[in-house]
């Protein structure tokens, strides 16, 4: 590395000038004497065992979000042992540090809540700390979009490491995989198709190694969004946790670290508006979690790009849905790692990729895939001209009921409901949704729409995975397996359904969505991109005049809720804190 630190190999500083902004001498703390600073954090930085030769090389920074509650990242310690190794070969220093970590069924109230937290968190430990250069190990649902934002605010090289997905599980000669198959089984046993005892016994199957959820889930969707949009080295998304493939791809991933300190190859250099297009068709070619768009929009946020719905939309209607996993298919991410991972997927829409885009491999997106071997015949990753799902595996819906927009994941919902006008039975909140969806005396009937207000980033909060809203048991004794829902809340990748979510703004502040009352009409029109209140504006000005302002709970008056609640913009800006955004200077995706 090009160090500019003046002190020379195995100075402690103390004698000369620090002008250096590299390795031990960079963000100094602040004694008001940069010769001082240095000699005490060397002092104190040997105290670890650490040579003047070890300290001068260029520094690695890893982050540890290891936690005995993420079970996703069980395999952390292992792989920054394999992290390591890489930096050392390359001639880094490597340093671990924690930051927090998230677990989907360990963060409350919802992961989404602390997400921000944690890029907070991220971001300022990249900036505080002397490192060169980062590898960001996350893996669950929000840790990767956590540590990708705080990253590309503090514009440190950076290099995403996941955890990687668990392999699949099975329970009488039939593969099982979380969550999808959580949310099976569990609907099978509320319509008492599955006994108490059997519902136990695949709880214990569910989940059997560790890593990520192996479906295309949010985990997975941001996994291979992340290696699309060149924040990870090639092949990094899907090799599974267990692999030893794993293992490899974090020595790599150490040993580039080292190469990008030297090259200062930052963020903002890499996750550009063609980086994030190249993430967005991956998301529809993948028929990705609609998570993955509150978090792109959020990322994107962070480089001053805002994510536009509508050319969103547009792009899905181009690029079809390709890979066979559930929830949309069949498969599991084990399988598409065994199909090629990624690079299968971008052979097949390389026509619709921004090629040029540069990678942190320091070659551009198409140079990474001129270096792949040949693809070869596999049944997880279809042709662009035999999709699994033609029409975009995401639609984004206006009207009246969401100026904002919403948005409905159509590859995973049953088509007969695509077009439906229905009415609505409403839920005012998380509580009355627990309280009455499975009272014998709910005024329900199949072709009815169940609507959610309240579960939205202000109103919940935290704008929880709810918008899955169950079946009410009286429909499902009958056989009933999707209704159509909608939310201001998100819905785990791993769920499927004609679930409307998303819906901006929400309840909470107003929205329309504040408005529904039982027995109003409903339209749903996918293909037309339509979601509308069929109440004349008159009635619904009148029940606007009526609607009572929330005052703030007594919890959201201090701490990190009173941030959260005061700052936390809507879904479609990405649920990012208002104070974290540049100004926006660019539109993404690009109107063609
Ligand atoms: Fe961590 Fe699904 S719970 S990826």
């Amino acid at each position: 590395m090009a160090r500019s630190g003046k002190g020379g190999k195995g100075s402690v500083g103390k004698a000369k000038r620090v002008t250096g902004k590299s390795g031990m001498r960079k963000g100094l703390t602040a004694y008001g004497d940069e010769g001082f600073s240095l000699f005490l954090r060397k002092a104190f930085i040997k105290a670890m065992g650490y040579t003047d030769e070890a300290l001068d090389r260029p520094i690695v920074g890893i982050t540890n979000t290891f936690s005995g509650f993420n079970a996703c990242h069980r395999n952390v310690p292992e792989l920054i042992e394999a992290v390591k190794r890489g930096v050392m070969l390359a001639g880094g220093l490597p340093v671990e540090f924690p930051v927090i970590t998230l677990h989907e069924s360990f963060a409350h109230p919802t992961s989404m809540y602390l997400r921000n937290l944690m890029a907070i968190d991220t971001e300022e430990m990249l900036r505080g700390q002397p490192v060169d250069s980062v590898v960001l190990i996350g893996g669950c649902d929000k840790t990767v979009p956590a540590l990708l934002m705080g990253a590309a605010s503090a514009n440190v090289p950076s290099i995403m490491l996941v955890t990687g997905p668990m392999i699949t599980g099975d329970h009488k000669g039939e593969r099982l995989g979380a969550c999808t198959d959580c949310r099976r089984f569990w609907g099978k046993f509320r319509a008492a198709e599955i006994s108490e005892e059997e519902i136990g016994e695949i709880n214990k199957k569910l989940a059997p190694s560790a890593g990520t959820c192996m479906v295309m889930g949010t985990a997975s969707t941001m996994a291979l969004c992340s290696e699309a949009m060149g924040m990870m080295l090639p092949g990094g998304a899907c090799v599974p946790a267990v692999m030893a493939d794993r293992l490899r791809q974090a020595e790599a991933s150490g040993a580039r670290a080292v190469a990008m300190a030297k090259e200062k190859l930052t963020p903002d250099r890499i996750m550009t508006v063609e980086a994030f297009e190249n993430a967005l068709r991956v998301l529809f070619a993948v028929g990705g979690s609609t998570n993955a768009i509150v978090h792109l929009t959020a990322m994107a946020g962070r480089l001053g790009i805002k994510l536009d719905l509508d050319a969103f939309d547009k792009m899905g209607r181009e690029t079809p849905v390709l890979v066979d996993l559930k929830p949309t298919g069949q498969g599991y991410m084990e399988d598409l790692y065994k199909a090629g991972g990624l690079t299968t997927i971008l052979r097949e829409i390389k026509h619709q990729l921004n090629l040029k885009a540069l990678t942190v491999t320091g070659r551009t997106l198409g140079q990474n895939m001129a270096d792949t071997p040949p693809g070869w015949n596999q049944q997880v990753v279809r042709k662009f001209s035999d999709p699994v799902f033609a029409g975009g595996s995401i639609a984004v819906l206006r009207g009246n009921l969401a100026p904002g927009g919403a948005i409905i994941k159509q590859a995973a919902m049953d088509p007969k409901l695509a077009q439906h006008v229905g009415r609505a039975v409403v839920f005012e909140s998380l509580p009355d949704l627990a309280e009455r969806v499975d009272d014998p005396d709910l005024d329900v009937k199949a072709d009815d729409i169940l609507v959610l207000k309240n579960a939205g980033p202000i109103g919940a909060p935290g704008m929880p995975e709810a918008g899955y809203l169950p079946i009410p048991k009286k429909l499902g004794s009958k056989g009933v397996k999707d209704m159509i829902r909608i939310s201001d809340a998100r819905m785990s990748g791993t769920a499927f359904g004609a679930i409307v979510l998303h819906v901006t703004p929400e309840s909470a502040v107003g929205g329309t969505l504040a408005l529904v009352q039982n027995g109003d009409r409903i339209r749903l029109d996918v293909p037309a991109r339509k979601l509308e209140l069929l109440v004349d504006d008159a009635e619904l000005e009148a029940r606007r005049r009526r609607l009572k302002v929330s005052k703030p709970r007594k919890e959201d008056t201090r701490g990190y809720r009173k941030l959260f609640m005061e700052q936390i913009t809507q879904a479609d800006e990405g649920c990012d804190f208002s104070f974290l955004k540049p100004e926006i200077t660019t539109r993404t995706p690009r109107k063609r």
